[in-house]
């Protein structure tokens, strides 16, 4: 017969009970010196973590990322030179349902990734939709009070949704692809992926250029009809979770091919579109696809809590050789997430096995709650010193990972491009993206959707959105609500 432990406290001592809690007599009460049912009960107590304010539904794995292409070209980032291997962790989610929302309501979904990189951890935190919402990180914290619930009846409501979709026009492109068929995902393996903003990359000899990620699924893209995802969140709520895990466990590993848009530097000031607004794509005939490279996940965690919920994905996790771009959401997020962590998993989450980086650290940062690395006693506190303490990299201050600003300070939205409109785009996607019977979809979904509408004045100006994205479209959901 296999050995099998004793029980013990988290000190290491071993139990005498795991069934019964020390009593005055087997009717007895129970006394509070019985340290180990006191302990059992506080842990237990405290077993949840705040969940994420959004995204907090969600499933995850390991995997590697290899290097097919080359963009040394574009970029000095250790992880992106020729051939290197990284390893990584990705983690897919939906965004405005609770942990226990069922995985095929319409919604975008997370698609973050931690590379491991020799020079520090890089976070992509993306979606599966290359646009967003919104162009400004002020209107963040509105946008989701408006997916989520009424503060009265606990409800989701449409009438809060269409209100702040329509009174934010710049939403249209992005809501026009919620509503098509890629907002029902059949799994995260059959999705695309997105960093969706602009980013910075910078080459060994200092030039910088403009960039924008894509993954592009090679399991291929795969959708639910709307009939199939709302019989699945009834029955099987936790479907993308259950096909991750036992794709990877059967050893049928997804993988996704990573490439980049690349704009240079000096093209941003004069494209068609403003290049830092997240609610525009650039057309790949304006800037194809560039190869980078494939990820695929291949391990799943052992620990869902300790390596899914507590990992910590940060868009201001870069690497050298790439960097932040004028993106107002991307800079405000810079801020946001980081945030979140120190509160949700707490100050001295970077140091958890699953957050911490395979490079060496040498930080200043010490103390906190649950620290658990230090320094030796010797290595100085504080900088500068001359004790041997690390000094920051003066190559790092030469990059020059920067932009020209406009100057004054204002509270306003670029609008210095030609194609800088909010609903063209929509359109665009619409009429050229959607074929016949996407769109048929695209309208029933769409009639639906306002239809749940209470409030006339909400559902008036949401055909009124519509028709701004295309008339045709407008007047036919016009005649399907009968308004
Ligand atoms: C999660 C804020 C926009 C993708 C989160 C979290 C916060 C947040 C606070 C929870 C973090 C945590 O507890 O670990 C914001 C703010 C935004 C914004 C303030 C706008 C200014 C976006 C955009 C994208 C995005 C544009 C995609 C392009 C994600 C993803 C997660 C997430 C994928 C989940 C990460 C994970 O799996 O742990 N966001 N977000 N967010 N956000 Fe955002």
């Amino acid at each position: 017969m296999p050995h099998v432990p004793a029980t013990t406290t988290t000190s290491g001592a071993p139990v005498a009970s795991d069934g019964h809690a020390l009593s005055v007599g087997a009717d007895g009460p129970i006394v509070l010196h019985d340290h180990y049912l006191v302990e059992k009960l506080a842990q237990f107590n405290r077993e949840r973590v705040p969940e994420r304010v959004v995204h907090a539904k969600g499933g995850g794995a390991f995997g590697t990322f290899r290097v097919t292409g080359d963009v040394t070209a574009y970029t000095r980032a250790a992880l992106f030179q020729p051939a290197v291997e990284t390893e990584l962790l990705a983690r897919f989610s939906s965004v405005a349902g609770e942990a226990g929302s069922p995985d095929t309501w319409r919604d975008p979904r997370g698609f973050a990734v931690k590379f491991y990189t020799s020079e520090g951890n890089y976070d992509l935190v993306g979606n599966n939709t290359p646009v967003f919402f919104i162009r400004d990180g002020i209107k963040f914290p509105d946008f989701i009070h408006s997916q989520k619930r009424l503060p009265g009846s606990h409800l989701r409501d449409n009438d809060m949704q269409w209100a702040f979709w329509t009174l934010s026009p710049e939403s249209a492109h992005q809501v026009t692809w919620l509503m098509g068929d890629r907002g029902l995902p059949a799994s995260w393996r059959h999705m695309d992926g997105f960093g969706s903003h602009t980013y910075q990359w910078i080459n060994a000899a200092g030039e910088r250029f403009w960039v924008k990620y894509h993954f592009t699924t090679q399991q291929g893209i795969k959708n639910l009809t709307a009939d199939e995802a709302a019989a699945l969140a009834g029955s099987d709520g936790d479907l993308h979770i259950r096909d991750l895990h036992e794709h990877i466990e059967a050893g049928d590993h997804p993988r996704w091919t990573l490439s980049v848009q690349v704009m240079p530097y000096a093209d941003a000031a004069g494209y068609r579109f403003n290049p830092f607004d997240l609610t525009k794509v650039w057309p790949h005939a304006d800037y194809p696809l560039v190869e980078v490279g494939v990820m695929e996940l291949n391990r799943n965690p052992e620990n869902y809590f300790a390596q899914i919920e507590q990992a910590t994905f940060a868009p201001s996790s870069f690497v050298p050789g790439i960097a932040a771009s004028p993106d107002k959401m991307l800079l405000a997020r810079i801020f946001a997430y980081a945030d979140a962590h120190r509160y949700r998993v707490g100050t001295n989450h970077a140091q958890l096995p699953v957050n911490a980086p395979k490079a060496p650290t040498h930080s200043y940062a010490q103390d906190g709650a649950a620290r658990y690395t230090f320094s030796a006693a010797d290595v100085p506190v504080y900088a500068p010193n001359s004790r041997g303490g690390a000094h920051a990299d003066p190559l790092r201050a030469a990059e020059s990972a920067g932009w020209e600003s406009d100057g004054a300070l204002v509270r306003a939205a670029a609008s210095l491009h030609s194609e800088d409109d909010d609903f063209g785009q929509a359109g665009t996607l619409y009429r050229e993206v959607f074929d016949d019977e996407a769109r048929a979809r695209f309208l029933e979904t769409i009639t639906g959707h306002v239809g749940a509408v209470r409030s006339d004045d909400i559902r008036e100006r949401a055909i009124a959105y519509w028709t701004h994205v295309d008339a045709d479209l407008g007047a036919k959901l016009r005649a399907n609500l009968g308004a």
